[in-house]
C-alpha cells in the first residue's frame, strides 16, 4: 500500500472480513486535520482487491480536499464494499458493515455512495450513529436523505461560473450543454439547465432515463459513445470516472466540462492537457461538493434548506475564484484547487496540534 500511486500519507487504511455475513470491506482515511474523516460508502465489484484498495485511497484523498474546499470542519475518508460478481450486497452485510464504521469510534463517518441507497443507509444505521444520508424521518437528527438534488444544484451553478468565464455569458439561455448520464444527479441536473434556458443533449445507458429526460425537459439524444464529442459549449460528465485522458480530450469540441462525476481526469496530466487546448475544466471535487454539504450539515446538525443553499451557492464563488486566479497566473484550475485543499489541511493539522499541546 504504502508503494502505491495512490497512497498520499493516509492516516489509516484498515481491511475488514465478517464472516458471518460475508462481507469483505476496506476504510481509507486520508486525514482528519480538519474533524471526522466523512465520505460515502461504495459497493462495487472490482477486478480485485488491489483495485479496490486504489480506489479507496483516490477518493479518501479527494473527500478531504473536497470537505476543505466546502469549508466543512470535516475530514476526508471512503469505504469500499467489495461486492461479489453476480451477487448483491445483503441487508446483513450492510449492518455488519455498521460494526465496522461504529469500531473506528467515529474517526469515519460513512455516508451512501455508487451502489448503496439511503434504505441500505438506513441498514448501516441501526448498528452505528456515525451515518448520514438516511431517510429524512429516521431519527431526531432530522437527517436529510437523498443528497443528489444538492449535488446537481451546485454543478448547475459550477456551470453558470464557467460558462461566464470562458465564454463570457452572464446566463445560461441558449447555451448548449452534453450530459454523460442521467441517474441521480444528471436528471436534475438537466432540469435546472432547461428552466435556465439552456439547450440538451443527453446520453445514459439506461433508454428508459434517456426517454424520461427527453419527454420532460427538451433533451436530443445520442449514442452513450458520441455524448463527450458532441458540438456544443459544455460537457458535463455525471457518469463515470476517468473519462477525459488523451484521447477523449483530443476529441473535445467543448470549451468547458464541468460535471458532477468524481474524478474525471484519468490522470493529473490531463487537467494539464484540457488547459494546454483551451478547455476550462472546472475541478470534479469542488463543482459536486452539494451532496456532501448536505450531508455534512446532516450530521453536524444545522441541516435547515437555507443553510444547505448558502453553502451550495458558495460553489459558484469558490469557482469564479480559482478560474480568475487560473487566467491570472496561466495555471490548471485543478492544480490550484489541490494546493487551496492541502493548504487548508495543514493549517487545520496545526491548529489541531496547537489545540492537543
Ligand atoms: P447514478 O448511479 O444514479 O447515475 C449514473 C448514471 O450514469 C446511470 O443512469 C448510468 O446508467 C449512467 N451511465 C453509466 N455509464 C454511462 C456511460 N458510459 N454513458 C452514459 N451514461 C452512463 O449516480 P449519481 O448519483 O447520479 O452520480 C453520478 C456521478 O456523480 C458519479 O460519478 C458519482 O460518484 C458523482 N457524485 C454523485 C453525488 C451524489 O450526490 N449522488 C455526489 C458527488 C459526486
Amino acid at each position: 500500500m504504502f508503494e502505491s500511486e495512490a497512497f498520499d500519507a493516509h492516516e489509516s487504511v484498515t481491511f475488514f472480513n465478517d464472516a458471518a455475513s460475508g462481507l469483505r470491506a476496506i476504510v481509507a482515511i486520508h486525514s482528519t486535520a480538519l474533524g471526522p474523516a466523512m465520505g460515502g460508502c461504495r459497493a462495487w465489484t472490482y477486478a480485485d482487491s488491489q483495485a479496490a484498495l486504489t480506489d479507496a485511497l483516490r477518493l479518501s484523498r479527494g473527500m478531504s480536499f473536497k470537505n476543505a474546499i466546502a469549508g466543512l470542519p470535516l475530514g476526508g475518508g471512503k469505504a469500499v464494499i467489495l461486492r461479489r460478481p453476480g451477487e448483491a450486497v445483503t441487508d446483513a452485510q450492510f449492518e455488519a458493515f455498521g460494526d465496522v464504521v461504529q469500531r473506528l469510534g467515529g474517526r469515519y463517518v460513512t455516508a451512501e455512495d455508487v451502489g448503496v441507497s439511503v434504505a441500505n443507509m438506513a441498514s448501516v444505521a441501526r448498528r452505528t450513529s456515525y451515518v448520514s444520508g438516511l431517510p429524512p424521518i429516521h431519527d431526531s437528527r432530522n437527517a436529510g436523505g437523498d443528497p443528489s438534488p444538492h449535488t446537481a444544484r451546485g454543478t448547475f451553478l459550477g456551470i453558470r461560473a464557467a460558462v461566464r468565464a470562458r465564454l463570457g455569458r452572464s446566463g445560461l439561455a441558449g447555451v448548449t450543454v452534453a450530459v454523460q448520464g442521467l441517474g441521480h444527479v444528471g436528471r436534475h441536473l438537466c432540469e435546472y439547465l432547461h428552466r435556465a434556458g439552456a439547450e440538451l443533449v443527453v446520453a445514459d445507458l439506461d433508454p428508459a432515463s434517456v426517454e424520461h429526460v427527453c419527454a420532460q425537459w427538451r433533451a436530443t439524444a445520442v449514442h452513450v459513445d458520441d455524448i463527450l464529442f458532441q458540438n456544443v459549449d459544455v460537457v458535463a460528465p455525471c457518469a463515470l470516472g476517468a473519462v477525459l485522458d488523451e484521447a477523449s480530450i483530443g476529441r473535445l469540441e467543448a470549451n468547458v466540462v464541468a460535471g458532477a462525476a468524481n474524478n474525471q481526469l484519468r490522470s493529473d496530466a490531463d487537467g494539464q492537457r484540457l488547459f494546454d487546448a483551451g478547455v476550462l475544466y472546472a475541478p470534479d471535487y469542488v463543482i459536486n461538493a452539494g451532496g456532501i454539504i448536505a450531508c455534512g450539515l446532516d450530521y453536524l446538525g444545522g441541516n435547515t434548506a437555507g443553510a444547505i443553499a448558502a453553502r451550495v451557492a458558495n460553489i459558484e464563488t469558490t469557482l469564479e475564484h480559482l478560474f480568475e486566479t487560473s487566467r491570472a497566473t496561466r495555471r490548471p484550475p485543478h492544480v490550484l484547487a489541490d494546493a487551496m485543499a492541502r493548504e487548508l489541511l495543514s493549517a487545520g493539522g496545526t491548529e489541531s496540534a496547537r489545540r492537543a499541546a
